[in-house]
């Protein structure tokens, strides 16, 4: 069955994705001129060009946001506490009220990174922490998970990281996001949907299971055995292959130097990390053989598992990180296709019963 391979949905001047070459272009810079040189505050700019602030009053007017996000944590009870870290913040960020404004906009493009953390703490028994805005985005971040002031290395990387998967094309989550935006339900549905598409293992709900596989393969020396049996039994190896790319992932040579830069600063696990070698280097070796047809080359999930891990945060908790960055892209999707499309209805073929 079609997954609408080489179909052209949108046109957007927010990113491109050049999957033969392996190039990822955010708003006409390459993915290398933005990761690990600049903040998510600046991308978001970029991005969000009219449907946000002018750039100058961007970072005080998210640090608001966050704080306004902080107020809504209120709802945060045990039953949103039980659920799973996607699950709670899909409960969360459903609570805040739909629009096409700007409020709206810079609310939701806060709110990930608020509830994340506050969910993580809530479900260790612990308070959520308030925003300081006058942090950046990543920094207060990160210490509204580890209550204390966060290293400038551990900043880096997060800044890295919400950079790199800021936006990238059509991707699942984001036509999503155009789908419901195309309906004129507002931004809030918009971004609810995307998290939807971007729960999926096949999309954002990757990178846990990737520390799964890690942990399942326990030693560099049992590598190539176990991803051996995993292929024989047909499963995917989570962290590998794309439907755009034929060469390697850009985003993930952008996070595995973020990883390499925090490695240097002695914030990751060395034993971790040659697990970590020793299975990229099987799994690109073996499925080169198993799969000859298709190129499966390393993906973005795999080191976003590594990096996200070694800024702690706990593996049920990346998809909702990865939404904290995401969320850029699905705003500025949403606000494209509210400016300039239509009401986006494909057709089906019906291929059932025919009526008597
Ligand atoms: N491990 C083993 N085999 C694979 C893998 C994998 N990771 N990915 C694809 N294949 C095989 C697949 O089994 C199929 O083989 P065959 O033709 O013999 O049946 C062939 O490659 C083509 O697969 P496909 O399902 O047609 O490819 P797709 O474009 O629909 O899938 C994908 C893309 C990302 C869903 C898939 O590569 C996958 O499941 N990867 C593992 C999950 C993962 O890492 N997801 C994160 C994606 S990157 C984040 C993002 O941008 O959303």
């Amino acid at each position: 069955m079609s997954g609408l391979d080489d179909v052209i949905a949108a046109e957007t001047s927010l990113s491109e994705v050049d999957g033969l070459n392996g190039r990822l272009v955010i708003c006409g810079y390459r993915l290398e001129d933005l990761a690990g040189r600049t903040d998510w505050e600046n991308v978001l700019n970029l991005l969000g060009g009219r449907m946000l602030p002018e750039s100058a009053a961007l970072r005080e007017r998210l640090g608001m946001a966050r704080q306004r996000a902080f107020a809504e944590t209120r709802w945060l009870d045990d039953g949103i506490a039980a659920l799973s870290i996607t699950e709670g913040l899909r409960a969360l960020m459903a609570r805040l009220p739909d629009g096409e404004d700007q409020e709206t906009a810079l609310l939701l493009a806060a709110a990930p990174s608020v509830f994340v953390p506050a969910l993580i703490r809530c479900k260790r028994g612990m308070a959520a922490l308030p925003p300081d805005p006058a942090l950046t985005h990543a920094a207060d971040m990160l210490a509204m998970l580890h209550g204390r002031a966060p290293r400038a290395e551990a900043v880096a990387a997060l800044d890295t990281y919400l950079v790199t998967v800021s936006d990238h094309g059509l991707n699942a989550s984001t036509f999503a996001a155009r789908v419901v935006a195309s309906t004129r339900a507002g931004y809030t549905s918009a971004v609810l949907a995307a998290i939807g598409a971007l729960k999926g293992p096949l999309h954002g709900g990757a990178p846990g299971p990737v520390l799964d596989m890690l942990d399942a393969v326990g030693s560099p020396e049992k590598a190539g055995r176990w991803i051996g049996e995993a292929l024989t039994r047909g499963e995917r190896l989570m962290g590998f292959g794309h439907r755009i790319y034929r060469v390697r992932d850009p985003r993930a040579d952008a996070l595995k130097a973020a990883l390499a830069r925090l490695g240097a600063a002695g914030d990751v696990d060395r034993e971790r990390l040659a697990l970590a070698e020793a299975v990229e280097r099987e799994a690109l070796a073996q499925l080169k053989v198993k799969k000859p047809d298709r190129p499966l080359q390393t993906n973005v999930e795999f080191f976003t598992a590594l990096l996200l891990e070694a800024l702690g945060f706990p593996r049920e908790a990346f998809t909702g990180v990865f939404a904290a960055g995401r969320v850029s892209g699905w705003l500025a999707h949403a606000h494209e296709q509210i400016e300039g499309g239509r009401l986006i209805r494909p057709q089906s073929r019906y291929v059932g019963p025919k009526a008597a």
